[in-house]
């Protein structure tokens, strides 16, 4: 079935509990229903969203959006330790991941509880605690709206990348995720690479998944603020991958305020050296800083909130804004949101 709804209040369709709207919502459940719409009938332009968890509208959306319905798990049988599933781009994703933990299957854990859909993380390769949806992911199926024909997508076709895929960039706007072939083991594989997994664990090993499910539970519960009762869209910012010269230069200032021996938090990637932006925000003074009714969010600045529940999307972009210029000024390092703008 397909429902189409116009003037639609999207304030429950954002987790970052903005007030705006969008001319005309259209909610499908099926292949087929996808393959009757005809798009060019639909106020334009035409954007799909998953469950807005990672969304910032900056108005009113003035044509069409779709939203996939198509929620079915299935699981596609053994190859030797492996187990292969298909789940429906519009599944809720930590559901699946509960699926996986429960039945003792490897690979999923450390993704839990990331809000949002399966279709949407396989665009945008949610990741966390050292694991990204693109490890997991065998192939994509999607539908192509110029073609109007199913395609395909290898993992290797998606160009996986840190939050960034194929369908964010070139392919974007053109296919749509129906759904998701994921790749788990029945092999005890857990992956404590992680700083504050490893931690969680204080040298003992988890003996199933749902151990390490527990333990990002509880770390992601402690420093994220709760989808329920604070409005945001989880990590703002990407973490910046810099030279290991523009590094030295932040190990500087870093010295230059709290003597010799601080230590900057860092990885070294093949593409550079990634530094939290959490890391930087703090150090420019604005963990918990207010601005109307936007803050940063005061256990995690990665985290932007819409602290009072009235945050208008201005209030999110000036406090962006406000972000951005003080890291530059401070450590010469641009920011880039993480959270997409529509
Ligand atoms: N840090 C601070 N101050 C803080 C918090 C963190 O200085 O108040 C520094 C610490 O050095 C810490 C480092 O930042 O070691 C990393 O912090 P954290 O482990 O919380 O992770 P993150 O880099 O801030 C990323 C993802 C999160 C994901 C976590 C865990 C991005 C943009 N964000 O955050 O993803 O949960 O790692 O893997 O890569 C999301 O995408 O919405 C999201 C929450």
């Amino acid at each position: 079935m397909t429902r189409i709804e116009t003037h639609k209040d999207l304030t429950r369709r954002n987790t970052f509990g903005m007030k705006v709207s969008c001319a005309c919502f259209v909610e499908y459940d099926s292949l087929e229903d996808l393959f009757s719409l005809d798009f060019g009938e639909l106020p334009q332009p035409v954007f799909h969203v998953g469950a807005g968890s990672n969304l910032l509208f900056t108005g009113d959306w003035p044509g069409t959006l779709l939203h996939s319905c198509i929620k079915f798990l299935r699981p596609m049988g053994l190859e030797e330790d492996e187990v292969l599933v298909e789940v429906g781009a519009g599944a809720v994703f930590d559901s699946f991941v509960e699926w996986a933990c429960s039945r003792g299957l490897w690979g999923a854990e450390n993704l839990s509880l990331i809000p949002g859909e399966v279709g949407a993380a396989a665009v945008q390769n949610i990741g966390a605690y050292g694991v990204e949806a693109g490890d997991i992911i065998v192939r994509v199926n999607c539908f192509d709206r110029e073609a109007r024909e199913m395609v395909t997508f290898e993992n290797a076709d998606c160009r996986y990348g840190y939050r960034t895929s194929f369908f964010k960039e070139e392919g974007k706007g053109r296919y749509i995720i129906t759904s998701v072939l994921f790749r788990l083991s029945r092999k005890y594989n857990p992956r404590l690479e992680y700083g504050n997994i490893r931690s969680a664990f204080d040298g003992r090993q988890p003996m199933h998944p749902d151990d390490v499910r527990k333990a990002v539970s509880d770390i992601r519960k402690a420093k994220l603020p709760d989808p329920a009762e604070t409005g945001s869209a989880g990590s703002f910012f990407k973490n910046p991958v810099i030279s290991a010269e523009h590094f030295a230069r932040i190990e500087e200032v870093a010295r230059a305020e709290s003597g010799p021996d601080v230590r900057v938090p860092h990885f070294d990637t093949p593409e550079g050296v990634k530094v939290p932006a959490a890391w930087m925000i703090e150090r420019c003074g604005l963990k918990g800083f207010r601005l109307g009714d936007a803050a940063v969010y005061e256990k995690q600045p990665l985290v932007i909130v819409n602290l009072t529940g009235k945050a208008a999307p201005e209030d999110i972009l000036a406090l962006e804004r406000k972000v951005i210029a003080a890291v530059k000024d401070k450590f010469g390092v641009e920011l880039h949101p993480e959270v997409e703008h529509i």
